[in-house]
C-alpha cells in the first residue's frame, strides 16, 4: 500500500461527458443543479459542458447558458473545446480552463472531429496557442488509447506519439481516455510506461476509464500502482461519446470514492453526497444508475 499514492483528484465528467449521450434532453436547470450538487458534495473538477458544434452534439446546444447560470464558479471549471471557435465562445463568457480532444486513430479523428489524424493537430495548434495567450488552463484528452472499434488494437507507440505531440502543444495535464472500455490491467502499465519512456511525468498524467467491460477500476488500481493520482470519473457512472459505437459509462465517482477510501486514499469528496445526487438524477434520467456503489447504498 505504501507505494500508491496518499491523495487522489478526481476529475467529475458527469454533466459533460455522462449528459452528451443521453437521449432525452435534460434541460438547463437540471444540469445546473446536477453541477452545483457535484461541487457541493466536494469534488474539486467538475467539467461542466462542450463548446462543440451544438448539431454534432444537440444535447449540451446549452452550453453557454449552463455556463451562464452558474456565474463567477463557472469560470473555473473546465469545458471542452475543440477548435478556434469552441474557444471563442469560451472566452466571450470569461472561462479559465478548457480542454481539447484528440484521437490516437484516423478512424476516430474523423468520425469525432471531422479531421485526419494530422489535421486535427493544426485544429488545436491554434486554439491552445491562443488559450494560453489569454491566460487559460489547457488539458489534453486522448481517446482511443486501448483500443478502437473500428481499427482494433491500437499500437502503444502509435497512442504515445498522438499523446505527446497534444500535450507538447500547451497542456498542463494529458488525460489517457479508454473509450470504449476495452482496457485491462497489465495494458495500462505498458501504456503509463510508453509515456514515461516517452518522457513524460506521471503527475502530469490522468487516466479516462470507460466501464463497458467492467474493468475501469481493475485499471484504476493498476494505474496507482504506477503513481497516476487524477482520475476521470462520472457520478452514477453516466457517459458514453455519440461518435464511438459501444462506448458506454465512464467510471462511476461512487465506485471510485468507495474504493480509494478502502485504500485510505483522501478524495475530499462526500459519498453521500454523491449518492443522493446520482438518485436525484436517476429520476430526471428515468432509469436507475448502472453503479454497483449507487444501488447498495442507496438501497441501504
Ligand atoms: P466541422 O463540421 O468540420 O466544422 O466540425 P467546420 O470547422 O467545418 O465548421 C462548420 C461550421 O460549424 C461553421 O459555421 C463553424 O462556425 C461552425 P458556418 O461558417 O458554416 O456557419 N462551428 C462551430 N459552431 C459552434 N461551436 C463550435 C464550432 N465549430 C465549428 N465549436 C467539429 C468540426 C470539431 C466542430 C465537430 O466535429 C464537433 O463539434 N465535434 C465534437 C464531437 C464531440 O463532442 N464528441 C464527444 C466529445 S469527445 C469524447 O467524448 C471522448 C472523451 O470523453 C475521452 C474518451 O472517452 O476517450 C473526451
Ligand atoms: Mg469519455
Amino acid at each position: 500500500m505504501s507505494t500508491l499514492p496518499s491523495k487522489v483528484t478526481i476529475y467529475e465528467v458527469g454533466a459533460r461527458d455522462g449528459l452528451q449521450n443521453e437521449k432525452g434532453v435534460i434541460s438547463t436547470e437540471v444540469k445546473v443543479e446536477f453541477i452545483q450538487r457535484l461541487v457541493a458534495a466536494g469534488l474539486p473538477i467538475v467539467e461542466a459542458t462542450s463548446f462543440v458544434h451544438p448539431k454534432w452534439v444537440p444535447q449540451l446546444a446549452d452550453a453557454a447558458d449552463v455556463m451562464t447560470a452558474l456565474g463567477d464558479a463557472g469560470r473555473d471549471m473546465p469545458v471542452l473545446v475543440p477548435n478556434e471557435r469552441g474557444l471563442d465562445r469560451a472566452l466571450e463568457l470569461g472561462l479559465k480552463h478548457i480542454a481539447i480532444f484528440g484521437s490516437a486513430t484516423e478512424t476516430f479523428a474523423n468520425k469525432n472531429l471531422n479531421r485526419s489524424l494530422d489535421e486535427q493537430f493544426a485544429m488545436f495548434e491554434p486554439t491552445v496557442t491562443r488559450a494560453r495567450a489569454a491566460g487559460l488552463d489547457v488539458r489534453a484528452y486522448v481517446s482511443m488509447c486501448f483500443g478502437d472499434p473500428w481499427e482494433g488494437a491500437v499500437p502503444i507507440e502509435q497512442v504515445v506519439g498522438v499523446g505527446k505531440r497534444l500535450f507538447d502543444l500547451g497542456a498542463s495535464q494529458l488525460s489517457l481516455g479508454d473509450t470504449i472500455g476495452v482496457g485491462t490491467a497489465g495494458h495500462v502499465k505498458e501504456l503509463i510506461a510508453g509515456f514515461v519512456g516517452a518522457g513524460m511525468h506521471v503527475d502530469d498524467l490522468a487516466m479516462h476509464f470507460h466501464d463497458t467491460y467492467g474493468q475501469a477500476l481493475a485499471n484504476t488500481y493498476s494505474a496507482l500502482q504506477e503513481g497516476i493520482s487524477t482520475y476521470d470519473a462520472s457520478a452514477g457512472g453516466l457517459g458514453g461519446c455519440p461518435y464511438a459505437k459501444s462506448a458506454t459509462g465512464n467510471l462511476a465517482t461512487e465506485d471510485l470514492v468507495w474504493m480509494l477510501n478502502g485504500l485510505g486514499i483522501e478524495t475530499g469528496v462526500d459519498l453521500d453526497a454523491v449518492v443522493q445526487t446520482s438518485v436525484w438524477m436517476a429520476q430526471h434520467l428515468g432509469r436507475p444508475s448502472p453503479s454497483a456503489v449507487v444501488r447498495a447504498l442507496a438501497a441501504g
